[in-house]
């Protein structure tokens, strides 16, 4: 560690609340953050989390009991928000004593992160705006992250640059704000921590990591793709408003739009309820995910990256990418003028 003295020294509070080496999360990417990834980046010193995704709570249960078999670091279990068994599996992390849990994609329902508390561990919330972000803190979230647009997966409308700016002086000095969305190297690392960041979430620069189980086609493909490949998906029906998803662009950022129409079409014919109509786009993409992650499916399924992609060029361990990161981040500090 002493060869990184600069940035452990602006790590040190994320770190320190992560109970990680270095205040890096490899944020949670469905059916890819499982039980060998995260141990890995664990184990390496960074911060596994697990994408609980659509699991059971049985699923999670076997999860996390497998990923505390193969590291006694600490990661966190990324839970989304609108899951209808949000409650059982909170109850499920705090039966395995997790130490961290991640609540994604929305506003934590009432009751939530108080449950999640009681559990004993710490909440981290996604913050969108520098409004929201604030709310957040109140309600008792321990640390936030700010995600932009540039990042792989699920997508808000602003930058990471942007929202760096908006939060970041206000918010960083007396609260831990992680930085996450088109970080692929260190010196990005060090100008956020320079920021005031805590930390930083990756999640494109680690999908294909040796222990990644992705499929070797999925991998291939973020190896030859670049920056403009990441596209992000159009709304293509105003009323039915859709969360843009970044992606690699294939037939099945095609056939996402084709399914928005067929269902539109259906909520016009009052086959379908709004709200049901959400939820069947929502699962479009877990299954293609899920195509392209563990089938290998690279045409038709859903090939979620960020820009970042571009410098994702090999297999590599997550030890060594950690490695990599953490030198290109205190080679950048060590740069800077002295005062
Ligand atoms: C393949 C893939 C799947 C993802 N799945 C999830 C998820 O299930 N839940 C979540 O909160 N974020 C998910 N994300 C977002 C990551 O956790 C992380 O915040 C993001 O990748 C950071 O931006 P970057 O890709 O530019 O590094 C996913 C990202 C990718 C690339």
């Amino acid at each position: 560690m002493s060869a990184f003295n600069k940035s452990s020294a602006l790590m040190a509070r994320g770190a320190e609340f992560l109970g990680s080496d270095y205040a890096i999360l490899c944020g949670a990417m469905s059916w890819v953050s499982e039980r060998k990834l995260v141990s890995a980046i664990s184990n390496a010193g960074g911060f596994g989390v697990i994408a609980c995704g659509a699991m059971t709570p049985e699923l999670l249960d076997a999860e996390i009991a497998a990923t505390q078999a193969l590291t006694s670091r600490a990661f966190g279990v990324n839970l989304i928000t609108m899951h209808p068994q949000l409650f059982d599996l909170i109850e499920v992390c705090a039966k395995h004593d997790v130490t961290h849990v991640v609540l994604a994609g929305g506003i934590p329902p009432k009751g939530s992160v108080e449950a999640i508390k009681q559990g004993g561990a710490k909440v981290i919330c996604f913050a969108p705006t520098l409004a929201l972000g604030k709310k957040l803190l109140r309600s008792g979230a321990d640390a936030l992250v700010i995600e932009g647009m540039e990042a792989g997966g699920h997508i808000g409308p602003v930058s990471t640059s942007v929202l760096a700016q908006e939060i970041l002086p206000t918010l960083a000095a007396d609260n831990l704000v992680f930085v996450a969305g088109g970080i692929g190297r260190g010196e990005a690392i060090a100008g956020y921590l320079e920021m005031g960041a805590a930390g930083v979430q990756l999640g494109t620069r680690f999908a294909c990591a040796s222990e990644s189980i992705a499929h070797p086609d999925f991998k291939k493909a973020f190896f030859r793709a670049s920056a403009r490949d990441a596209i992000a998906s159009v709304q293509v029906d105003p009323r039915l408003p859709v969360i843009p998803v970044r992606a690699l662009r294939n037939k099945g950022t095609e056939a996402f739009s084709a399914k928005q129409i067929e269902v539109a079409r259906q909520v016009d014919e009052a086959a379908l309820a709004m709200t049901e109509a959400q939820l069947q786009i929502e699962h479009y993409w877990a299954g293609a995910l899920r195509r392209a992650v563990v089938d290998g499916d690279i045409e038709n399924g859903s090939l979620m990256a960020g820009q970042s992609v571009g410098m994702v060029t090999q297999e590599e361990p997550a030890a060594e990418i950690i490695a990599k990161l953490m030198a290109e981040c205190e080679a950048a500090l060590s740069t800077r003028v002295a005062a």
